[in-house]
């Protein structure tokens, strides 16, 4: 998911994840600064920012957030010097045409981030990053967990049937995840050996996507019919939902008319859905009984612990291990040997 630049800056782009948009609950904006700022010495400020002529300014903002110079850090790093503040108003990805309200307030600093785990403040229905949400049309027509505010009634449903999903999987997290990573550097090992090479990110996909199945659901999905294919299908799905906000490195006269004004036409995933769908349906079972239990129809469990497994956690997974692994790497030979103190006096 580096590639697709998901969260490889993951301070700042969190700190605008869901739920930052102030189109319904207006409320986000001016007690934000004003809550926040308890200091009595320090002066009560109006948010600063602009969001420009509408339609162009979010173009202008997306234009600079993609292709600026210093990329996405540099977006927000610039405007936090330039407005003297961490709190400010901007336009964020995707903007016209796939996102209607592109206005947000960028909360940057631990202190008013919190802001965004009240509920009476801050209304998340409908958006997933940003001001984005992923059509429906690549969940089964279903509006799955992320898009739903809390007041919704199924919110409370379907976040307590992933915990039932997390909860009962509990106990195979550790031990599977030793299996499966152990699979892992022995190939890997093996391979270093015989070609004095080993490519880490096809070979650690397909790890991460058997450790999931195992822990999970038990079962090791390259014992079924997904095969090693999985990863390969998610990394496709996960392309269609998050095209809008991603770069893939090309010109911006071409990624602007391909990925960010349109949605890519979801019909061209749809069998790619199914595989992993048909996949889900065949492990997942005992989650679908907790489902069916709590009057959640079979088919909405399924599109939601499909987007939690694939989306959630693959993507997780598939970012943040290589990521560890690349800054334990970069950290040097006193790092390694510490660990390597630590570890063998461990185990
Ligand atoms: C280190 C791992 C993880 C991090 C840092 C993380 C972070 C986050 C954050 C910041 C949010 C937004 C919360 C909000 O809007 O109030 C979120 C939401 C969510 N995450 Fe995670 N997450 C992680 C792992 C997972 C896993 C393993 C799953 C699935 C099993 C998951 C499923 C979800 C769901 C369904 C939501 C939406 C919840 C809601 O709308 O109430 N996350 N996550």
């Amino acid at each position: 998911m580096d590639s697709l630049s998901l969260n490889s800056t993951a301070a700042l782009t969190t700190a605008v994840r869901r739920g930052t948009a102030p189109s319904e609950k207006q409320s986000i904006t001016s007690p934000t600064l004003s809550e926040v700022n308890t200091s009595p010495d320090r002066p009560l400020r109006d948010i600063p920012g602009s969001y420009g002529i509408p339609f162009f300014g979010p173009i202008k903002d997306r234009l600079e957030f993609f292709y600026g110079t210093g990329g996405r850090d540099e977006f927000f790093r610039s405007r936090i010097q330039k407005f003297n503040s961490t709190v400010f108003r901007a336009n964020m990805p995707p903007g016209p045409f796939v996102s209607s309200n592109s206005k947000v307030i960028v909360l940057l600093d631990a202190k008013s981030f919190p802001i965004l785990f009240d509920v009476s403040k801050v209304e998340k229905k409908d958006l997933f990053t940003g001001t984005y949400r992923p059509s429906t049309k690549l969940t089964g027509g279903y509006r799955i967990l992320s898009y739903l505010d809390p007041s919704e009634p199924r919110h409370a449903q379907l976040k307590n049937l992933l915990f039932f999903m997390l909860k009962s999987s509990s106990s195979r997290v550790i031990p599977q995840f030793e299996t499966t990573y152990t699979e892992l550097f022995e190939s890997l090992e093996t391979e270093l050996a015989k070609n004095g090479k080993a490519p880490f990110n096809d070979a650690g996909e397909v790890a991460a996507f058997r450790f999931l199945g195992r822990a999970y659901f038990n079962s090791n999905p390259e014992e079924t019919n997904i095969g090693k294919d999985g990863p390969k299908l998610i990394t496709k799905w996960v392309l269609f939902n998050l095209s809008p906000i991603l770069t893939a490195g090309l010109p911006w006269f071409l990624e602007e008319p391909l990925l960010h004004t349109f949605r890519l036409p979801s019909f061209l995933v749809k069998s790619s859905y199914k595989k992993l769908y048909d996949y889900f349906e065949s492990v997942a079972t005992t989650v679908i009984g907790e489902a069916v239990k709590s009057e959640i129809p079979k088919e909405e469990a399924l599109h939601n612990i499909l987007f939690a497994v694939c989306f959630n956690t693959f993507g997780g997974v598939k970012i943040l291990f290589p990521d560890t692994l690349k800054w334990i790497g970069l950290a040097g030979e006193n790092l390694h040997t510490q660990l390597a103190e630590e570890i063998r006096g461990a185990i």
